[in-house]
């Protein structure tokens, strides 16, 4: 069976699930689903068709003939009756819907970073001003203006919309308050207290099977230096939050390591221990895996948040395909592990988790492209790992990862790999950093080359930062049919899908960040005219 680009346009919209797992050109197969993540339901023809748009530099949210977006809330707009304000620099979504309500619920959204768009935040002109100058106020606006908001939404007459006036309506930002759990709480490692102020650089992250959202906390340098900030091992954590209790105290697991941490993938093993899989976005560093000690259960619902307190962290080895436990009492390497000055290395468990990167080279795991975004395909249980790139060994274009464990348990700990898509001139993309899937198994990807590249030399045929789609299966498998163009300076972030799979939630993130002079930004998304930019969070409707 061999289709060709138009055929694959016409038969996305008529239900790609059983067509594509008729025939597989993958190393590892379709297979059926072997773990056993509460089952998602099969939805027909909720593909929808697209004519593949082309690469563009234009400053437009660019979709394909027949689809159109609404924003739902952009930086500044009130949130709820307090007056807290939607962060900037919107990055990774999720939506939780409430009981048996599939078009009204809780959309979560991380605040990155503020970049060189600072100035229309606080009105600190870091180009001019150096990075250390801020005042105590501009410092305040600056931690504020990140960490991730929780917004009320519904879709009425066809439209989804923020309620601003909703008691859930709530700012997790970079001076609350948090409770530390697992090794590292109460650690010499972290100060010997169990309590931390603040959260930002949220990049991606993931939703628990009790309804909590997790955001992971990447690029900390970049806030720590500029706001000053104390305590720096008190950041670069997975963080929890539960959406539906706007009092709830949010969390920083330090079972799950400590690093520039994209993304937090969760799905259980056969035997119900919940696993998790996380990117280390920086050049040469890691792909993880964290493993629980106990099992889920459906019957402890928000309980089940102390899996991600005890357990084990795994860091890959790509060239043996094995996990490697970073468990200091099992582990004789991390054990006898000795600094310059003759002493221990690592004395603690909370020691080996607050210097993870150390640990995880020191055993032998393998330096990666800047592991971004991990998402689990569900149909065939594979995990599939976005490299952007890594311009230090030449790779500039960056490739999908998929790995498949051993036996189908996530559990396990040895497995196999494939590079499953890369960029370049014939895929047509270029730093592949974002992934969703949608219930028939094509991935959705977004991309990301960086502001010195975008629209420049090797890069410039590639237009502005886009989204594509990738069949997983089927003769078409790997090959990326671009379908939306942001505007100049963006990238695209935080793709999520509706449960119906009729929108699809997607953040636009630091349109503009090319600008050099701030009364004439390079983007003037989404208002137009002269309007200064704005990221924020859309909907685009697929039918
Ligand atoms: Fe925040 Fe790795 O992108
Ligand atoms: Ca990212
Ligand atoms: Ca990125």
């Amino acid at each position: 069976m061999t289709l060709t680009r138009s055929q694959f346009l016409e038969y996305l919209g008529k239900g790609i699930g059983a067509l594509a797992l008729a025939k597989s050109g993958s190393l590892f197969g379709s297979g059926k689903r072997t773990h056993n993540k509460p089952s998602i339901p099969s939805v027909k023809n909720s593909f929808p068709k697209f004519k593949p748009i082309s690469a563009s530099d234009q400053d437009s949210l660019i979709l394909p003939e027949g689809y159109r977006y609404s924003t739902i809330a952009l930086f500044g707009d009130r949130i709820n009756p307090q007056g807290d304000t939607f962060g900037f620099n919107s990055d990774f979504n999720c939506y939780l819907p409430f009981n048996g309500k599939k078009n009204s619920g809780l959309l979560w959204n991380n605040h990155e970073t503020l970049g060189v768009l600072e100035y229309y935040v606080n009105g600190y002109d870091s180009q001019k001003q150096g990075p250390n100058l801020r005042t105590d106020k501009q410092i305040e606006q600056y931690l504020y203006a990140l960490g991730g908001s929780v917004l009320r939404v519904s879709k009425e007459n066809g439209e989804w919309k923020m309620s601003p006036d909703s008691k859930y309506g709530r700012r997790i930002n970079g001076l609350t308050e948090f409770r530390l759990t697992g090794p590292g709480a109460g650690s010499p490692a972290l100060g010997n207290t169990n309590r931390a102020f603040g959260t930002f650089a949220n990049c991606a992250g993931g939703t628990t099977f009790w309804n909590t959202i997790l955001s992971c906390e990447e690029n900390v340098e970049w806030v720590i230096e500029p706001c000053k900030l104390p305590n720096e091992t008190h950041y670069g954590w997975v963080i929890e939050v539960d959406p539906f209790d706007p009092k709830s105290t949010p969390v920083k697991h330090t079972a799950l390591g400590r690093f520039s941490h994209e993304n937090a993938a969760l799905v259980l093993s056969p035997e119900g221990k919940l696993v998790v899989y996380m990117g280390d976005d920086a050049r040469d560093q890691f792909v993880y895996k964290y493993i629980s000690k106990n099992s889920y259960d459906p019957s402890l619902g928000a309980g089940n948040s102390s899996l991600l307190e005890e357990g084990i962290l795994y860091a890959a080895n790509f060239e043996k395909g094995i996990w490697i436990s970073l468990d200091l009492e099992t582990n004789e390497v991390l054990r006898n592990s000795k600094l310059e000055n003759g002493k221990a290395r690592f004395t603690s468990q909370a020691d080996v988790l607050v210097y993870c990167r150390d640990a995880a080279k020191i055993c032998g795991a393998t330096p990666m492209d800047r592991p971004e975004d991990i998402e689990i395909h569900p149909i065939d249980g594979t995990v599939f790992i976005a490299m952007t790139n890594n311009d230090s060994h030449g790779n500039l274009f960056g490739q999908i990862v998929r790995i498949q464990e051993k036996s189908g348990n996530h559990a396990g700990l040895e497995f196999d790999f494939e590079v499953f898509a890369a960029g370049g001139r014939g895929s047509g993309f270029a730093a592949p950093d974002n992934l969703a899937f949608d219930k028939q198994g094509n991935l959705w990807m977004v991309t990301d080359v960086s502001q010195k590249n975008l629209n420049r030399s090797v890069y410039k045929k590639f237009g502005n930062n886009g989204m594509f789609v990738i069949p997983t299966t089927g003769p078409e498998s790997g090959k990326a049919f671009q379908f939306a163009s942001a505007p100049i300076g963006a990238e695209l972030t935080g793709l999520w899908f509706t449960p119906d799979e009729k929108e699809l939630f997607v953040s636009v993130q630091h349109p503009g960040e090319t600008t050099k002079d701030y009364q004439n930004p390079t983007s003037h998304w989404p208002h137009g005219g002269n309007s200064i930019p704005k990221s924020g969070v859309i909907a685009i409707y697929l039918k």
